[in-house]
């Protein structure tokens, strides 16, 4: 059976690249892959910029998952159009992992280290059981995100967490532990069985109310402390993860700065973000529930959203619901966080003054400082090119395609939501 696979694979897959693990697949795929397997498959078109810088990094992908059984593979959706009508590629590049009756959309940022681990998450069951205590320093030592649950694996706490475990298995890790192998690591403050999150070395209990005997409410409530807990405290905000922050519904909160090449920051521009996220830091209790702290490194996207170029460094305050904005007029470096504080404050009582939102033209205007942004980065980048581009028709379908190829970060929010909760259904 084995060989015959790798006879099958080896038949219809041209490996391109040599040196490279990636697979490139052809319209047979859809006859492959009901062979059986796990496949972690990019689709992509020749011309979308994203796409070639995914690139790189997708060989890292395919290199690190070489000795797994998961198969990575590649798709070029101008020549295999069909493929992509079949796994429905609303854009590029979309990242999907793949069984022989369903499949998966990855929303994350695209570095290697969350693409292989959602890789190892989708190749595993839901809840992975962790027997030992040297897994679970291992675990802790990773320095990774992840939710636990602790006691007999019976009743309706177990059955709810194994129930989200299954809708949220591309979103984080889920284990699960006995009493025994747990108590070594983590001191109980609530009676077993128990669910935790563990980020940034510290846990956080799920906090059972005393509606645990009524299923549904039992779901709701875990999904949603399962939510607003599956991010870090203070995470770096990229195109690739806003969707997926906006998911929390809570306000995200944003500290705006510029990042270089080499991924540093000028000095004041730290301290900001420094001051940012001691806010969260000391304060969790207060404000977790409601905001969702983390900061930007590259100001377009942050300009795109206010509709501005804004002076660096500056703090912008989402509304997930409604795609409203805030934005602190006073001077940034000037700010403290106690009036940081007091500005969280008035966005929760809701009387700080609202920008932006999701209205028709809010969008279109949207549109237009985008066109115009990316055409005026073209022109300062290279004149002789944007003249050209403008002197063919075709120039104008090339920049159709970028601003489509880089959609709208906000519009897919509604679309996203529905996936994660029917993510599973076959
Ligand atoms: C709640 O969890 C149970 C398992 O206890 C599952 O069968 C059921 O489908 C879930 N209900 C909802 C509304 O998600
Ligand atoms: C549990 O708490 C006790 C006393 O508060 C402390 O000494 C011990 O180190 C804690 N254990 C763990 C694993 O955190
Ligand atoms: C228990 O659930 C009901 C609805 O099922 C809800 O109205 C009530 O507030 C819940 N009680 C607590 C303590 O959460
Ligand atoms: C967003 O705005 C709406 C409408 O003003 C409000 O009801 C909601 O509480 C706000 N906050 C979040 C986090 O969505
Ligand atoms: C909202 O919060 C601000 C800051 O704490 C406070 O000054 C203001 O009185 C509050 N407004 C209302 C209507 O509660």
């Amino acid at each position: 059976m084995k060989i015959f696979q790798i006879f099958l694979v080896t038949v219809y897959v041209i490996i391109l690249c040599s040196g490279s693990r990636v697979l490139e697949l052809s319209d047979k795929f859809s006859e492959i892959r009901k062979e059986g397997g796990q496949w972690l498959v990019k689709f992509y078109a020749p011309w979308c910029g994203h796409c070639k810088r995914l690139e790189p990094v997708w060989s890292h992908v395919a290199q690190a998952l070489y000795k797994t059984n998961v198969r990575v593979g590649k798709v070029d959706c101008t020549r295999f159009p069909s493929l992509a009508s079949e796994f429905s590629i609303g854009g590029f590049p979309t990242i999907k992992f793949i069984t022989h009756d369903n499949d998966f959309t990855y929303h994350g940022d695209r570095n290697k280290e969350d693409i292989i681990n959602f890789a190892l998450r989708m190749a595993g069951p839901p809840v992975q059981e962790v027997t030992r205590a040297e897994s679970l320093s291992n675990l802790k030592n990773m320095n990774q995100l992840f939710f636990m649950y602790v006691g007999e694996q019976e009743g309706p706490l177990w059955d709810s967490f194994n129930n989200i475990a299954e809708k949220m298995q591309p979103h984080g890790f889920f284990y699960a532990s006995s009493k025994n192998v747990a108590s070594i690591h983590v001191n109980f403050t609530t009676e077993l069985p128990a669910v935790f999150v563990h980020k940034e070395n510290v846990h956080y209990f799920y906090p059972i109310d005393l509606n645990i005997s009524d299923p549904d409410h039992l779901n709701m409530s875990m999904y949603n402390w399962i939510n607003e807990e599956r991010f870090p405290t203070f995470p770096k905000i990229t195109r690739g993860n806003i969707n997926e922050i906006f998911q929390t519904k809570k306000y995200i909160v944003l500290a705006v700065v510029e990042e270089n090449k080499l991924q540093s920051i000028p000095e004041e521009m730290l301290d900001f973000r420094d001051m940012v996220e001691s806010v969260i830091k000391r304060n969790r209790d207060k404000y977790h529930r409601e905001f969702q702290f983390g900061w930007i490194g590259t100001p377009e996207l942050a300009n795109s959203i206010v509709m501005q170029v804004l002076p660096l460094p500056y703090l912008l305050v989402l509304n997930s619901t409604t795609n409203h904005h805030h934005v602190l007029e006073d001077d940034p470096l000037q700010m403290t966080s106690e009036s940081l504080e007091v500005f969280l404050e008035r966005i929760s009582n809701q009387t700080a003054p609202v920008y932006g939102g999701n209205s028709f033209g809010v969008k279109l205007y949207r549109m237009y400082f985008e066109t115009r942004t990316s055409l005026s980065d073209i022109w300062k980048g290279n004149p002789v090119l944007t003249t050209v581009l403008f002197g063919l028709p075709l120039g104008f379908l090339s920049l159709i395609l970028y601003s489509i190829c880089c959609a709208d970060i906000l519009d897919a929010d509604e679309e996203e939501e529905e996936e994660l909760l029917h993510e599973k259904r076959e």
